[in-house]
């Protein structure tokens, strides 16, 4: 018998790597283009499991609906975890996710961000398209030397000290669990949130999206910041309290940011939009800096980690079906 997934928030790239991967495992899927909430939870009827992305938003209602139509597992195809209320969920279906499909498809995507913010790259291309050759407004800074605060040193953060030590950048690094054994073979240093807000010329974020880390970059920490720092979220949108950004904007207190993550993004996010008016004006706010680039959501789309997304996930229910060990479950650590 083939097991039945309906898989969420189905692109057409999804769909594609899917079928594809799908040829090894042999399930039954069922393609659905929304994002599983508590308005569409009833399209997952008849199916063993869920399959979801980062915009579901699984909460009560949701699990108690999943869970009376027998659907036995909920299958993240991501590494994050917030939009699942992971505690109601204890005892009652399971939770899976991909751990790591390529901390370096997102690690490479901040870089971007950071070599494109502070290069112009961005108004470049619009600039010499225009015929425009001048450079003002141009100038941009060294990397080399410049200090960069990492929050967050799990796998993409150390990517990223990697990606960033090959620029000759000083690194601080904060995390809630610092790995001194990793600081000394990295030549890198752990130093508090403030050290890194007070000491870094470019701020990035790869920590998970908690209630001690939502609205982490608000008033109160950029006031905290160099003039003209740059911000770079590849994390979550709610790692950052997005009214707080756009005044430190304003006011030149940060000089720039990158953001693939937005607080509000589930929206809007994958979504062609461009016949709509854009009703959200915190967004439209944002997209009127010069100095800011918004991606949507993208830093972990790459070929190597849509397939290695595929390839865990199956493996995932494929191991839940068969009754072998969840290796990659998510757990409800707290009591
Ligand atoms: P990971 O679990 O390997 O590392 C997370 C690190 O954050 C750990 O070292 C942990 O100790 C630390 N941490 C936990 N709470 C913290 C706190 N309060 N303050 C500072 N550090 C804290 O996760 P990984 O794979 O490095 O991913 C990091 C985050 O990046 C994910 O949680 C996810 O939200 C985001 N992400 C974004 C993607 C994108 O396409 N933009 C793709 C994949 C992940």
């Amino acid at each position: 018998m083939a097991y039945k997934v309906a898989v969420f928030d189905a692109k057409p790239y999804d769909q594609e790597t899917f079928n594809r991967v799908n040829e090894e495992y042999g399930f039954e899927l069922i393609y659905h283009k929304e994002h599983l909430d508590r308005h569409n939870v009833v399209l997952a009827g008849g199916s063993d499991a869920v399959c979801i992305f980062v915009n579901a938003n699984v909460d009560k209602y949701v699990i108690d609906k999943l869970c009376e139509m027998g659907v036995k597992l909920i299958a993240l195809r991501c590494a994050g975890f917030n939009n699942v209320d992971i505690a109601y969920a204890a005892g009652k279906i399971k939770v899976v996710r991909v751990p790591e499909y390529s901390p370096h498809a997102i690690a490479e995507h901040t870089l971007a961000l950071m070599l494109c913010l502070n290069r112009k790259v961005h108004r470049a291309f619009l600039r010499t398209r225009d015929w425009n050759f001048s450079l003002n407004g141009f100038m941009g800074f060294d990397m080399n030397q410049k200090t960069v605060g990492v929050v967050g040193t799990g796998k993409i953060g150390r990517t990223v000290i990697g990606v960033l030590k090959g620029l000759g950048m000083n690194i601080l690094a904060y995390d809630l669990y610092p790995d001194n054994a990793f600081a000394e073979k990295n030549d890198i240093k752990y130093v508090t949130l403030d050290e890194i807000y007070r000491n870094s010329d470019v701020i990035t974020l790869h920590c998970p999206l908690t209630k001690e880390t939502e609205y982490m970059i608000s008033e109160e920490s950029i006031a905290k910041m160099k003039d003209g720092v740059m911000i770079i979220n590849t994390g979550r949108g709610k790692l950052i309290h997005t009214k707080h950004l756009i005044e430190g904007l304003i006011s030149r207190k940060v000089g720039y940011a990158g953001l693939d993550v937005y607080e509000e993004e589930g929206a809007y996010f994958y979504e062609d939009c461009s016949d709509s008016v854009l009703t959200d004006d915190v967004l439209a706010r944002l997209l009127s800096f010069n100095n800011v680039i918004v991606t949507s959501h993208q830093a972990f789309f790459t070929e190597e980690a849509m397939s290695n997304i595929a390839h865990t996930t199956m493996g995932n229910i494929s191991d839940y079906f068969s009754g072998e060990e969840l290796k990659n479950e998510v757990v409800f650590q707290g009591k």
